[in-house]
C-alpha cells in the first residue's frame, strides 16, 4: 500500500498532499504525485587553502580552511532534483550532458543523503525503506560560469547537489558531510559570508564540518574581482594534485601542522575586525604558500602561468605605490586570479588591469557583473605599475561581492527537469 509519508512535516508533499511550501512543486501530468525541487548554490574562494587529505574515502583534510562565499548574482550552480516512482534508475545531467551516475563521489553523496533521511525518520539501517527513499532520483545541474576553469565549480556543484537532495529527501541540519563527500571545498559553499571548514579530529569525520564565522552583510565594503586568464579545463585536477603533494611534499606537512592553525585564528580575527591590511597580506601569503607546496610536490605542479605572475606583480606594484595593502590576490588550482579589494579602490584597480592587460576587440564585454565606474590612472601610478602590457592576456573580469548561501527557488518555471523527468530544452 502506498503509505502517506508524515515524517517531514511542512517539507514533503511527496505522496499527493498539497504542499505548504511552494518551492516543492508537485510535477505535472502522470507524475503529479512526485516531488521536484530546484536550488542554487554559490562558489567559494579560500583565503586559507585546503590542500591534502588525511582520509581519501571520507574526504577529511589535513588542515582547516577558510573561505569567502561569492555572490550568486554573478556565479552560481542551479540544480533540480526530482524523485518519482516511475523512474527506474538514478540519472544525472551536468550542463545538459548526461553523466555517469556511477561516479564514486556522486554515489557517496546519494548514499549519504539517503542514510541521513532514513536516520531522521527513525528507521534503522535494516528497516524497510520509507517509500520516497526507494524512489530513484533524476538530477540536472547547470553552472552560469565555465566548469573546471579553476573557479571552484565542483564546490558550488556538490553543495547544490547536497542542498537540493536534502530538500527532496527531507533531511535537515548540517550537510557538510554530504557535500564534502562530493568535493572537500563544497562544504564551505553551504553557507554565505565567511566560512571555516574545521578539519576535525575524529576518524569518522563527524566533526569535520563547515561553519559560518560571519554573515554576508558583515563587511559590505569588501569586493571581489575574478580575472579570467584561461577558461579552459585545468590540467592537474585538485584531487590528484593534492594526493601527490601529500605523498611527496615535506613543505605541505609543515604547512598543515605548523602554519595553518595560527593562520586560521589570525584570518578569523582579520575578518571579524574588518582589518583589510592584515586580511590582504595573509590572503596573499597563504595563496603563495599553497603554490609553493605545489612546486615542492614531486613531480612539481604549477597552476600559475605568466599572466598569473604578471597579476601578482601588478598587485604588489599597486600596493607599493599606495604605501598600503589596497588589493590582494589569491589563486586556486588554476591560473585565474581572484582579487579582494574595498569598494573605494575597485575603479582604480580595474583601470590598472585595463592598462596592464589591454582588452581584445570585445572591450565592452571585458567587465561582467557589478558595475565599476571608469577611472583615470595618474601618471605616477602608470609609471609605478612597471608591468609590460600584455594585450588580451586577461580575457575578462567578473566583478562581484560576498554573498549568501544556497537558496531554494520557489517558482516552478525554474525547474531544469520537465514533467517527464528529463532535462527541459527551454529552462
Ligand atoms: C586549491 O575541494 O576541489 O581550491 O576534495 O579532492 O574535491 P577535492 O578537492 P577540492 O580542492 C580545492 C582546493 C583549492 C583550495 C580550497 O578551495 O581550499
Amino acid at each position: 500500500m502506498a503509505a502517506r509519508e508524515t515524517a517531514n512535516p511542512g517539507r514533503e508533499p511527496v505522496l499527493g498532499s498539497a504542499t505548504p511550501d511552494s518551492s516543492l512543486s508537485a510535477m505535472a501530468s502522470e507524475t503529479s504525485q512526485d516531488l521536484v525541487v530546484t536550488c542554487t548554490a554559490p562558489v567559494n574562494i579560500a583565503v586559507i587553502k585546503y590542500w591534502g587529505k588525511r582520509d581519501e574515502a571520507l574526504i577529511l583534510p589535513i588542515n582547516s580552511s577558510l573561505s569567502v562565499t561569492l555572490h550568486q548574482d554573478q556565479l552560481k550552480t542551479t540544480t533540480t532534483a526530482a524523485i518519482s516512482r516511475h523512474f527506474t534508475e538514478d540519472r544525472i545531467w551536468l550542463n545538459g550532458q548526461e553523466e555517469d551516475v556511477g561516479q564514486p563521489r556522486l554515489q557517496a553523496c546519494l548514499r549519504e543523503i539517503r542514510r541521513l533521511a532514513r536516520k531522521r525518520r527513525g528507521g534503522g539501517d535494516g528497516d524497510a525503506l520509507p517509500l520516497s527513499l526507494s524512489y530513484k532520483v533524476h538530477v540536472a545541474s547547470v553552472n552560469n560560469f565555465p566548469t573546471a576553469a579553476g573557479l571552484a565549480s565542483s564546490a558550488a556543484g556538490y553543495a547544490c547537489l547536497a542542498y537540493t537532495l536534502a530538500r527532496v529527501y527531507g533531511v535537515e541540519g548540517d550537510l557538510s558531510e554530504v557535500a564534502r563527500r562530493g568535493s572537500g571545498s563544497a562544504c564551505r559553499s553551504l553557507y554565505g559570508g565567511f566560512v571555516e571548514w574545521q578539519m576535525g579530529e575524529k576518524a569518522d569525520g563527524k566533526d569535520s564540518i563547515a561553519r559560518q564565522i560571519a554573515p554576508e552583510c558583515h563587511w559590505p565594503q569588501l569586493r571581489v574581482l575574478i580575472l579570467v586568464v584561461n577558461a579552459e579545463k585545468k590540467h592537474t585536477g585538485s584531487t590528484v594534485g593534492m594526493q601527490t603533494s601529500v605523498e611527496t611534499s615535506t613543505l605541505l606537512k609543515f604547512r598543515a601542522e605548523s602554519v595553518v592553525p595560527e593562520r586560521m585564528k589570525e584570518m578569523t580575527r582579520c575578518i571579524q575586525e574588518r582589518d583589510f591590511q592584515a586580511f590582504a597580506q595573509l590572503t596573499m601569503k597563504d595563496s603563495n604558500q599553497f603554490h609553493a607546496t605545489c612546486l615542492d610536490t614531486f613531480p612539481p605542479i604549477s597552476y600559475l602561468n605568466d599572466t598569473s605572475r604578471a597579476v601578482i606583480q601588478l598587485v604588489h606594484c599597486f600596493n607599493t605605490h599606495h604605501g598600503q595593502m589596497k588589493v590582494a590576490y589569491t589563486f586556486d588550482a588554476g591560473p585565474n586570479a581572484v582579487i579582494f579589494t574595498l569598494d573605494d579602490t575597485v575603479a582604480e584597480f580595474v583601470a590598472a588591469v585595463r592598462h596592464s592587460f589591454p582588452p581584445a576587440a570585445n572591450g565592452d564585454k571585458f567587465l561582467k557583473g557589478l558595475q565599476v565606474s571608469p577611472a583615470v590612472l595618474s601618471d605616477e601610478l602608470k609609471a609605478a605599475l612597471a608591468v609590460e602590457p600584455r594585450p588580451a592576456a586577461v580575457k575578462y573580469i567578473i566583478s562581484t561581492q560576498v554573498g549568501p548561501g544556497p537558496q531554494v527557488l520557489d517558482n516552478s518555471h525554474v525547474h531544469l527537469l520537465g514533467p517527464d523527468g528529463l532535462p527541459r530544452r527551454d529552462p
